[in-house]
């Protein structure tokens, strides 16, 4: 059976070109600040990580950390939960979360608060997508704001489908 590829919402040149613009904007913002940490969030960020690390100038290490809140498809069930922590420690240094999307904000406050109670230098938050509709907190680095629409592709998922498009696609209700 051929299955339908998901609608295009943003295309591989879109957000190519979006992500070399904010890999430019971390490395001026931090140069000259020493080594800053991309702390990427499992398993969505995976690929937003891989293609925005490799466009910096500036000295970084790479780390993850992996939580779970959607267990089932896209119903919120309610609790975040760390699966994963990071291997390193933190303290006194230059933090950059990296998200795939925000949605009500609830993954991004609970690692913000865990995070700075570890003593960071700085912690700031880079997002490919940002649902709006539901909150309203400012990202520091972000790609785009998208409607109230469940997408998947460059790494993010519907019950582990599509993870892997190239393109971010909306999924339509069936
Ligand atoms: P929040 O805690 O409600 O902000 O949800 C954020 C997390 O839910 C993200 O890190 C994603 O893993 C997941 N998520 C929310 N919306 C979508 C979507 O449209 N597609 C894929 N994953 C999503
Ligand atoms: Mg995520």
């Amino acid at each position: 059976m051929v299955r339908k590829l998901p609608e295009t919402l943003i295309s591989e040149e879109a957000i190519a070109k979006r992500v070399k613009e904010i890999a430019a904007q971390i490395s001026s913002d931090y140069e000259g600040k020493g080594e800053i940490m991309l702390l990427g969030v499992l398993k969505g960020a995976f690929i937003f990580l891989a293609d925005i690390s490799r466009r910096l100038t500036i000295p970084r290490s790479i780390e993850f950390i992996a939580v779970s809140n959607y267990e089932h498809g896209d119903v919120p069930s309610g609790a975040v939960r760390l699966v994963m922590d990071v291997r390193e420690s933190i303290e006194g240094r230059h933090v950059i979360i990296v998200e795939d999307i925000i949605d009500t904000g609830q993954t991004i406050h609970y690692l913000i608060d865990m995070l700075k109670s570890r003593g960071p230098a700085s912690i700031k938050t880079c997002a490919l997508l940002h649902k709006k509709h539901k909150t309203d907190m400012e990202v520091d680095y972000l790609g785009f704001s998208i409607g109230d629409e469940w997408v998947v592709g460059y790494g993010l998922d519907f019950a582990e489908h599509d993870r892997t498009l190239p393109y971010i696609g909306v999924v339509k209700p069936e």
